[in-house]
């Protein structure tokens, strides 16, 4: 096969995932409750079709079968993350041995079968209790956090060797403390400010503690960067396309890469009296939570525009952005999630890493398209998931172009490995390079699986 879109040696393929979306067995193995857990036991329909975490694809129980299939279509790496109400249940104290000992196989049987494991500390499943004690905005649940991720170091830091303190952490901010999509559904920003600011201590005290842990291997982030294009040319929607650039990229990317927030960040909330709380030390703290290797999650971009009327209900200086089709022609859509689909921005992404923050080491952690209904596609019992391909590709060319022009990026992860069980909209969108038949959890590669193998294979593609 000639392969014209030829990646460098050693690139990492696969597919990414988290605890809660995939392992189900919330209520097995000694595993403690988790927000998404109480949430559902309290308000389950707030979920898609009334469907909680409960069970999802089951890779608890089918974890091995699981990375038999990964091995076959292609994946040299694997990113999960780790239940961190799983391992101690209650967020402190106590480790769960037999949490231990399901990681411990998981990370077996993937290293067993040639394929790296890329493994995530938080991925939006705080432990209940920690939630009660304050979550994120309290210090004591940040030296929670610290300890925990101690013990993952010390459990699998001699077989794990990529790292990722948080999983996009603005999502927990944005949506638990501005825009009630999430528990604990709070809408206030500055105290949003706070939980984000102490995710980012955290970060740095997990950073240090990797570092003292001694693992040669390389510790990192996943942030969402979203690229914040103006709807126009007017100076409000430039100034606004910034402002949303500091919110939501610049303050995680700024102190993960470069140990301290931007200037001009402090002083926007300053002047509209929104700074979180600080303490002595923290400025130093933050320095020593540079990362090795950054994890890009990459959807859609955000088209910014200032406000007009209304004020934001969330808070006054916050611009406006739109996902939807409608305000500007010629934009591509994902016909089944209405999202965007901007390939370019991926390698707007890229390019700004290389310019602007030492051309960090860096990989594409999460990027896929999401679907409703996908049976519909179901012919010759595979769902012929020709648009996945179609999306993958044109997002691949323009990571290889990227790399073609010195950007340092190192490998391509999916979202997502198999279908699986997404927050609020449960099984909505369909991700999956493998469908799961939610009934009997049985696993059949989707036509995009047989393609991406190729990929892996070949390390690259015409
Ligand atoms: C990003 C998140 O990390 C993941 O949990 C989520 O399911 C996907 N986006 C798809 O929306």
């Amino acid at each position: 096969m000639s392969v014209k879109y030829r990646f460098p040696e050693g690139f990492w393929w696969g597919s990414a995932t988290s605890a809660a979306q995939i392992e189900g067995a919330a209520a097995e193995g000694g595993k403690g409750k988790t927000i998404w857990d109480h949430w559902y036991e309290i308000e389950p329909h707030r979920f898609y079709d009334n469907v909680g975490p409960g069970t999802a694809s089951d890779f608890y129980h089918r974890y091995r079968e699981d990375i038999r299939l990964m091995k076959e279509i292609g994946h040299n790496s694997f990113r999960f993350s780790i239940s961190w109400a799983r391992l101690i249940p209650g967020g402190r104290g106590e480790v769960n041995p037999e949490a231990v000992r399901f990681y411990n196989d998981v990370i077996d049987e993937l290293l067993a079968c040639g394929i790296e494991p890329f493994v995530t500390l938080f991925h939006f499943d705080m432990p209940l209790e920690l939630q009660q004690a304050g979550g994120w905005e309290s210090r004591e649940v940040v030296d929670a956090y610290e300890a925990y991720a101690r013990t993952a170091f010390r459990l699998f830091g001699d077989r794990v060797k990529k790292w990722f303190t948080f999983n996009e952490p603005i999502v927990p901010v944005e949506g638990g403390y501005l825009y009630d999509f999430h528990y604990p559904n709070i809408v206030d920003f500055k105290r949003a400010a706070q939980v984000a600011y102490h995710t980012m201590l955290a970060h740095a005290k997990a950073v240090r503690a990797f570092r003292e842990a001694g693992i040669r291997g390389k510790v990192g982030i996943i942030l969402n960067l979203t690229p914040s294009y103006p709807r126009s040319s007017h100076p409000a929607d430039l100034k606004a396309s910034r402002i949303a650039d500091l919110f939501f990229n610049r303050s995680f990317l700024d102190p993960a890469v470069l140990g301290e927030y931007p200037r001009e960040l402090i002083d926007l909330l300053r002047e509209h009296g929104q700074l979180p709380e600080t303490r002595e030390g923290d400025g130093e703290l933050l320095k020593e939570g540079k990362v090795d290797l950054l994890g890009i999650n990459y959807y859609q971009p955000r088209r910014v525009k200032a406000k007009e009327h209304l004020p934001n209900p969330y808070a006054p200086f916050m611009p406006e952005w739109f996902f939807d089709p409608y305000e500007m022609p010629g934009r591509k859509m994902n016909p089944y999630r209405g999202w965007e689909i901007y390939e370019k921005g991926l390698y707007d992404i890229l390019i700004n890493l290389k310019e602007n923050y030492g051309n960090i080491e860096s990989y594409v952690s999460e990027n896929g398209m999401g679907v409703q209904d996908e049976e519909r596609f179901l012919k010759d019992g595979v769902i012929q998931d020709d648009y996945r391909i179609q999306f993958i590709r044109g997002h691949l060319i323009w990571l290889h172009r990227a790399i073609q022009e010195g950007c340092n990026a190192k490998g391509y992860h999916l979202w997502t490995f198999m279908d699986n069980w997404s927050w609020m909209n449960a099984y909505k969108n369909r991700y999956g390079l493998v469908s799961v038949d939610l009934k009997t959890q049985k696993r059949t590669p989707k036509k995009s699986a047989e393609w991406f193998r190729k990929v892996a294979q070949n390390n690259g593609f015409d």
